[in-house]
């Protein structure tokens, strides 16, 4: 709890280990705040007045860009060094190791699960998968070019009320049902979205393939009797799931978190995050990665184009990161990945220009010396076009993976004894008190 301590005469103020000293300049006065996980409490700065009418001082932080908003178990990032752990565990291990849906147990309960709980937990999910016939219906409702995200967020929002139990968030049993259908349908819901912008009919899930197979069958399935997923693309799209499926505070998981908070049902909360990642500077920089990768177009041109970005005329795009400030550990991962779908549906020439680029990136004192590696989105965008994907379809994806961390974050924070509706703060800067002035008045 913050204090106000006393100076002596000499000046020097004699301050507790593990506080923070805050000298307010205003009135003389100082104050002890104390640190704990290396913060402090914003609140314990309402303490420090001018007088007992004063609010108190804030903080403003328009982007969150120093402040913690809740207490995490689930992801651990250290941006200089380059890790990236879900529940402790590497992501270089678990994209090695693990599958998509073991994964999503690890992050929703908190361990991995043991042999019996996994087949159960997989039982379930692959048991979920179909959605009422009246959702596939309003989805056909949507205009032949429709965006496959907007009908994803659309439809994902829909599902509350095919669920109204859903808005019982207090009742655990109930809570994990939602949970349950939120991470078995989103697939569905996506294959949807992506054949009715191909014109083509809907495939229904086939339950006797892996969870990525069956979203491979539900988008690719023709005319066979049974659609047969290749395991080198099944296995690629699992790792890239892998890879999306959390990554702590981000935008759309503090918008899930932030909309949860109103204890709305979690497809409401999940519909959020889902339209904090359709927009481009979150879901959408995979999609200008290969449009630079287009423009550039040989590998004659690449000096002419670091050259540009140099001279701040355009960005190296899948090169930086707001946290990452080394390698982008997700980034080595999907670059051994984009090998393995290449062999099975030939090399897509962009991959050239994208090693090359890399190359000289990694070498270039420009880079070197502003910390700019490749993150995430550098080769994501040319496995998902070797699948077959059209760009549209790249955030889609991204939400498949991501459902799992926001949920997991979502669970967290109901059980969250500190966590209140999201409320921020504001500096008013309008006006005050102004009396209302009638038409004929107003000049
Ligand atoms: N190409 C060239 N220069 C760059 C790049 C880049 N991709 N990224 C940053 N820089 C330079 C900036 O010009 C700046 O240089 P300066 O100090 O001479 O002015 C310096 O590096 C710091 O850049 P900031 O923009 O302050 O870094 P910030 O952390 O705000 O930006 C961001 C991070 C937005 C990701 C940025 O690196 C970028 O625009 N990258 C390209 C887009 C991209 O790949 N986004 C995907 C991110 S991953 C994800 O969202 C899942």
């Amino acid at each position: 709890m913050t204090t106000e301590t006393s100076q002596s005469a000499d000046g020097s103020v004699s301050a507790a280990a593990g506080t923070l000293t805050i000298v307010d300049n205003r009135t003389g006065r100082t104050y002890e705040v104390p640190i704990e996980d290396g913060t402090i409490r914003s609140t314990e700065l309402r303490k420090i007045k001018v007088d007992e009418d004063d609010f108190g001082i804030m903080t403003y932080d328009p982007a969150y860009m120093n402040t913690a908003s809740c207490r995490s178990s689930i992801t651990y990032i250290d941006g200089d060094k380059g890790i990236l752990e879900y529940r402790g565990y590497p992501i270089e291990q678990l994209a090695e190791k693990s599958s998509y849906l073991e994964v999503a147990y690890l992050l929703i309960y908190g361990r991995l699960p043991s042999r019996s709980e996994l087949e159960e937990w997989t039982h379930l999910i692959t048991t979920h998968t179909f959605v009422h016939e009246n959702i596939k219906d309003f989805m056909q409702g949507f205009r032949y070019d429709a965006h496959p995200m907007g009908m994803l967020l659309a439809s994902v929002g829909a599902l509350s009320t095919f669920y109204p139990e859903a808005n019982q968030i207090k009742d655990p049993e109930l809570r994990m049902m939602q949970v349950v259908r939120l991470v078995a349908k989103m697939p569905t819901l996506a294959a949807f979205a992506y054949r009715h912008n191909r014109g083509m009919p809907y495939v229904y899930p086939d339950n006797d393939l892996s969870y990525s197979g069956n979203f491979l069958s539900m988008l690719y399935k023709i005319a066979e009797l049974k659609y047969q997923p290749d395991p080198r693309l099944e296995r690629a799209l699992d790792v890239l799931f892998i890879l999306h499926a959390d990554h702590e505070q981000n935008c759309s998981t503090s918008a899930v978190r932030s909309v949860g908070s109103s204890q709305v049902d979690p497809y409401s909360a999940t519909a959020a995050g889902i339209a904090a990642l359709y927009g481009p500077l979150h879901g959408g920089a995979n999609e200008a990665v290969l449009r630079m990768l287009r423009r550039i177009g040989t590998l004659e041109n690449i000096p002419d184009f670091i050259a540009g970005v140099k001279a701040g005329e355009q960005r190296l795009m899948g090169f930086g990161h707001r946290v990452y400030k080394n390698f982008d550990p997700r980034a080595k991962i999907i670059k051994r990945a984009v090998e393995d779908v290449f062999e099975v549906t030939g090399k897509n020439p962009l991959l050239h220009i994208a090693t090359e680029l890399e190359k000289i990136a990694l070498e270039d004192e420009y880079f070197i010396s502003r910390k700019l590696y490749p993150n995430v989105d550098f080769y994501s965008g040319l496995i998902y076009e070797a699948l077959g994907m059209p760009v549209e379809m790249f955030p889609v994806l991204f939400a498949i993976g991501r459902t799992s961390g926001w949920i997991a974050q979502w669970l967290e924070m109901i059980d969250d004894g500190e966590q209140k509706i999201a409320r921020p703060r504001q500096i008013y800067t309008g006006a005050r008190g102004v009396d209302y002035v009638p038409m004929a008045e107003r000049s």
